[in-house]
């Protein structure tokens, strides 16, 4: 057993796992590696290379405690739930009061808060930490979202932002508030990084009918040099260039239209319908998901119906103003469902402060969030990042294009949900005076469950409804 103490732990040596574990050696920390199956903790020793004086490879929980400065700070990147669970106890035993362990997983923010109230009061610090970037971020920079007691952060603050992404000379990492914070902040990232990918994949459905997948890359990468610049609209670019080696179709061509998902874009929705929210390009995000892996019945619902296509397709400048428009209101959704969700759980969350952590590092990066953090810095009637007036203003110059373009689907019977849910939120919204008068009087007529009236106050009232 090693005699040297390594400053930071860290259990779990899968791809993600193993790239934060080399990242934090890169900046110059000694760290302990640990993994259930120990012939990992050899081959990641083995491929350390240069990084393998600050490596220290564990082949037990209790090696692991043994190989840690105190008091002991331990990642765990295992698979969210019941491997978290079953990972703290085996840890535990060999870990002393004021210990810390960070789950920096993509954990259900339910779970992050029961850890956490089960941790403190054995004794031992717990933290959330939300990492996103996926393998080159965990490798060379993610942005990092912690959630959990300050105090317990500041004992590892100096690694997690030398790790973190640098923005402008600005760590894309914080302490973003108390138990689940940092892991509701990462699932509503998540949230956002669905809607974005679903109205790109829409924009593609408008174009692939009249351009070939090259083509509409070589779209993409000339939009990514303007305000709708971001990571996944550059990856856009890059996979609809790439090509099969193997038949020499272009990539996305080969690839069955079938989306997977692991449960964090549902997570929002969900959450956001306890908090009687409703982030309608996230919704229609999650549902497009679901109805791609219906392909047998799609299939079966084509001969029966006949599929479209549009005869007068979108202009591009339609199609970029539309995403663009789109864009702005799916991070306002998100930006108000964790506004909801700090009153709700008293985080007292930042919202700007969030989203200067995802300017760089994670999947949802883009140009928009240096000006959605300086709308949150500002004025911000109502909550709403699209009440903010720089938004106002881009807004009333993009939306006739996503009105024209989701229009043009529907008109030829072409789905675009993310799209068309977005402008039915700005719709919705936009109408001081909505049709709820008559669903209130429904409610009453069938269940005597009262209504307000505009000319009383007061609640309560009944109608003189016909028998
Ligand atoms: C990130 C990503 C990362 C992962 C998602 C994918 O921020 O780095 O969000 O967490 O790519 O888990 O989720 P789905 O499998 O649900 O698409």
């Amino acid at each position: 057993m090693s005699t040297r103490k390594a400053r930071i732990g860290l259990v779990g040596l899968g791809v993600m796992g193993a790239n934060l574990s080399l990242n934090i050696a890169d900046n110059g920390f000694d760290i302990a590696v640990y993994n259930r199956s120990t012939d990992k903790v050899d081959d990641f020793v083995a491929d350390a290379g240069a990084l393998v004086d600050r490596v220290i490879g564990c082949k037990s929980p209790e090696e692991l405690a043994a190989s840690l400065q105190s008091p002991r700070a331990i990642i765990l990147m295992v698979k969210a739930g019941e491997a978290v669970d079953k990972t703290i106890e085996t840890l535990l035993p060999h870990l002393d009061e004021g210990d810390m362990i960070i789950d920096a997983g993509n954990a259900d923010f339910n779970d992050t808060r029961r850890r956490e109230a089960d941790l403190s009061a054995k004794g031992f610090a717990f933290i959330g930490m939300g990492v996103s970037g996926g393998e080159e971020g965990a490798r060379h920079g993610p942005s990092i979202m912690v959630g959990g007691p300050e105090g317990h952060y500041a004992v590892i603050q100096d690694v997690i932002e030398a790790i973190a992404a640098d923005y402008q000379g600005t760590p894309c990492a914080a302490h973003l508030g108390p138990d689940g914070a940092g892991h509701f902040v990462k699932t509503v990232h998540n949230g956002i990084e669905y809607a974005d990918m679903q109205l790109i994949a829409e924009v593609y459905g408008c174009l692939r009918d009249r351009m070939t997948p090259s083509e509409i890359g070589q779209v993409f990468a000339d939009w990514n040099d303007g305000p709708l610049n971001g990571y996944l609209v550059e990856i856009t670019a890059k996979v609809l260039g790439a090509t099969d080696t193997g038949t020499d179709q272009p990539m996305v061509d080969v690839i069955v239209d079938a989306a997977g998902q692991k449960g964090t874009g549902r997570w929002t929705v969900i959450e956001a319908l306890k908090l009687g929210q409703s982030p309608s390009t996230i919704e229609a995000a999650v549902a497009a998901r679901s109805w791609s892996a219906q392909r047998d019945a799609r299939a079966h619902a084509q001969d029966l119906f006949g599929a479209a296509t549009m005869d007068t397709p979108p202009s591009l400048a339609d199609l970029h103003d539309a995403l663009l428009a789109a864009r702005i209101l799916a991070y306002g959704q998100g930006m108000t469902l964790l506004n909801a969700a700090s009153d709700e759980f008293d985080w007292d969350l930042d919202l700007a402060r969030v989203a200067e952590i995802w300017r760089a590092g994670c999947i949802i990066r883009s140009t928009l969030l240096d000006d959605i953090a300086a709308a949150f810095r500002g004025e911000t009637p109502h909550g709403q990042l699209a009440f903010a007036p720089a938004f106002v203003t881009r807004l009333q110059d993009t939306v006739p294009a996503l009105r024209r373009v989701v229009g043009a689907g529907t008109a030829a019977g072409v789905a675009m949900p993310a799209l068309a849910n977005a402008l039915a939120w700005f719709d919705t919204m936009r109408h001081a005076r909505g049709t709820a008068n008559v669903i209130q009087a429904q409610r009453d007529f069938f269940g005597a469950h009262g209504f307000e009236r505009l000319d009383r106050d007061g609640t309560g009232f009944h109608g003189d409804w016909p028998a």
